[in-house]
């Protein structure tokens, strides 16, 4: 049984390290290896890496590709992305191209409003409350205004700023929530500052005020933060094209075919069970490029799924309809992104990804997340209502299968030829790999 520690914080890199194989694995000169094969050779950048957290020991490689001829508003943009799953890039650069042919994505923004909270327990009358928060609001303001001056610049900064009063569902429960723009950053810092600093004005007023009985100037802040539903802030991407053009499988005709995919997605507008999956596949595409530009994946993916929620039940993202003839397929997602701050400043994987993206806005990068979600989504669909998933991944997947049976690479050669007209699975990989070794 390893003994806690203490201190580890303070340790060295190699010390960390010497600790946790030593303690942890079996065998510690071989794992210490491992670590070090995935440092970065160039030390400022393994220092950049080591700096981003805190206790790094080594760096976590994910592949990084690029799904090209994506045509989003008349731009033609190839998109990075990082991910670990096989046949996702193949799926979204397939869609690109099946669509470029016939318009390309269109893509707008709906609205951009990022939301923060101070949650606080007020135990008193909510008419006095009422009436403080009008005297209180532009004191609000006046004293956040060194923290929003170059925000504002920018053309972002404090919205709004309401009282909520959520006593109803918990006992002298309130909130401050404020709604913000905060341009071409995330904003996360910028609107917990600005939460932080309401908090601390609001709790000195309340002190202060005279119409409060000595309860109620005791105003109990819980917590002030950002929060990652961002209902206001979001994104619709749309293709669409004659039904007569959907000519996506020889099996099935277009009509056919554009019926099928529109049940798949009342599926999983009924279903929560289909429309997690159909999600999923949605953030295949969303978080891969969401990672690649260094944005938090985290704050997308719990706000993604709580919009899917809003109506009461976990429902698809994407929608498809046939309207006179044409076949239309769109998504609309709520998207908090950035493209200054944060990583996107400092990661040169990052900063080269932005680029090959065209340095885009955080408006523009919303679209082009939104449009790699929906042709994810329209990929998966099209080949789950035709010819089924498996075909088009376990083909993307042979090479992880001969790399797991350590296929050297004139058998990966041979093997990949003699998958291109026959199905893969593991044992016939396994099965094939064995006959031409003998
Ligand atoms: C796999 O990563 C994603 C899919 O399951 C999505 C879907 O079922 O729509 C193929």
């Amino acid at each position: 049984m390893t003994k806690p520690i203490s201190g580890f914080s303070k340790l060295t890199k190699e010390e960390k390290i010497d600790w946790v194989t030593t303690n942890y694995t079996q065998n510690a000169t071989q794992s210490k290896k491992i670590l070090q094969t995935y440092w970065n050779e160039n030390s400022s950048i393994q220092q950049l890496h080591d700096e981003f957290i805190e206790n790094t020991l080594t760096n976590l490689y994910m592949p990084l590709g690029i799904a090209p001829n994506f045509l989003i508003n008349e731009t033609l943009y190839a998109i990075p992305m990082a991910i670990e799953e096989s046949s996702v890039i193949a799926a979204a650069s397939k869609a690109a191209k099946f669509w470029l042919k016939k318009g390309g994505f269109k893509a707008e923004i709906i609205g951009t409003e990022k939301v923060g909270q101070v949650h606080f327990i007020f135990k008193g009358e909510a008419t006095k409350l009422n009436s403080f928060f009008t005297y209180l609001k532009p004191i609000l303001l006046a004293e956040s205004a060194s923290l929003t001056t170059s925000m504002e610049k920018r053309g972002g900064g404090i919205s709004d700023i309401i009282l909520r009063d959520k006593t109803s569902e918990l006992e002298h429960y309130f909130q401050l929530h404020a709604t913000f723009q905060t341009k071409d950053a995330m904003g996360a810092n910028f609107i917990n500052s600005c939460l932080e600093q309401f908090a601390t004005t609001l709790k000195k007023e309340a002190a202060n005020y005279n119409e409060f009985s000595a309860i109620e100037k005791e105003v109990e802040v819980v917590m002030s933060i950002l929060s990652n539903y961002v209902p206001n802030c979001t994104v619709r991407a749309e293709v669409s094209c004659p039904v007569e053009d959907l000519k996506l499988s020889a099996e099935l005709t277009p009509q056919h075919t554009a019926e099928k995919i529109i049940q798949a997605i009342k599926i999983a507008k009924v279903e929560p069970y289909r429309a997690v999956t159909h999600n999923k596949g949605i953030m295949n595409g969303i978080d891969a490029v969401v990672l690649a530009t260094g944005n938090d994946f985290r704050a997308v993916e719990a706000g993604v799924h709580a919009y899917a929620c809003r109506n009461g039940q976990y429902s698809s993202l994407t929608h498809a309809e046939i309207e006179n003839g044409i076949f239309k397929f769109w998504i609309e997602l709520p998207l908090a992104l950035g493209t200054v701050g944060g990583l996107t400043n400092l990661h040169p994987l990052v900063k080269l990804n932005l680029e090959i993206l065209q340095r885009p806005s955080a408006e523009e990068l919303m679209q082009i997340v939104a449009v790699a979600g929906l042709a994810q989504n329209f990929a998966a669909v099209s080949s789950l209502v035709t010819t089924g998933i498996q075909k088009g991944h376990m083909k993307m997947h042979l090479l992880n299968i001969l790399n797991q049976l350590g296929a050297n690479e004139n058998e990966k050669t041979t093997l990949v030829e003699h998958f291109k007209t026959n199905p893969v699975t593991h044992y016939g990989v396994e099965l094939q790999l064995n006959t031409i070794r003998k």
